[in-house]
């Protein structure tokens, strides 16, 4: 078993530092830029349960929220759907499909990218009739890593979109609210 979540746990790594190198280069940045920014990372893995819910209409698995790190690999149930992303106002299902990962964007690659890139707000419904497995690793940037935009993306003389903190001081922040209240990037706006 150890084995199997160790393999797991290296692949996604590898796969999520890749595409941090993509998401880099289609800034126009040095491949290594953001992660260089985002510093030594920690990875995070949470294996969610969702159970049948007999009234799924009264409450939610999870409630609406964006992901408070970098870059969030999410593995789906395939039988079984649940997550949903809003786009344009509206809540649409992401229906699982078979040997592909659901990709998010957290907050921190909006901070860093200067807004270009959109942490996405999510939310995970239940159901009546089957229970429901997720598993979400999580690349969360070093603690002490200050998450500012690199010069390149902010035009001359405007500011950064985002002011200079870091990590701990944005986790700290994120968890002493509550999940789907405002963004919490707003806090840090410049
Ligand atoms: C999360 C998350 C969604 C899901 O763990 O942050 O958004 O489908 N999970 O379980
Ligand atoms: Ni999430």
């Amino acid at each position: 078993m150890m084995e199997y979540v160790g393999n797991y746990v290296m692949a996604v790594r590898d796969l999520g530092m890749r595409i941090l190198e993509s998401i880099s280069e289609s800034l126009g940045l040095e491949k290594d830029r953001i992660v260089k920014i985002l510093g030594d990372q920690g990875q995070h893995m949470a294996i969610n349960h969702y159970p049948v819910c007999p009234e799924p209409e009264l409450t939610y698995g999870l409630p609406g929220h964006t992901d408070p790190n970098a870059l969030t690999i999410l593995l789906q149930d395939t039988l079984v759907s649940g997550l949903q992303v809003l786009k344009d106002g509206k809540w649409v299902a992401v229906k699982p499909h078979p040997n592909a990962f659901v990709i998010n964007i957290g907050d921190q690659l909006e901070a860093v990218s200067n807004g270009e890139y959109k942490s996405v707000w999510h939310r995970a419904v239940v159901n009546s009739d089957k229970p429901r497995m997720s598993i979400a690793s999580f690349l969360c940037p070093c603690n002490d890593s200050v998450l500012s935009a690199p010069k390149e993306l902010v035009k001359d003389g405007s500011k950064p979109v985002f002011k200079d903190y870091t990590y701990t001081e944005y986790y700290k922040k994120f968890w002493s609210r509550n999940l789907d209240q405002e963004h919490c990037l707003e806090f840090f706006k410049n």
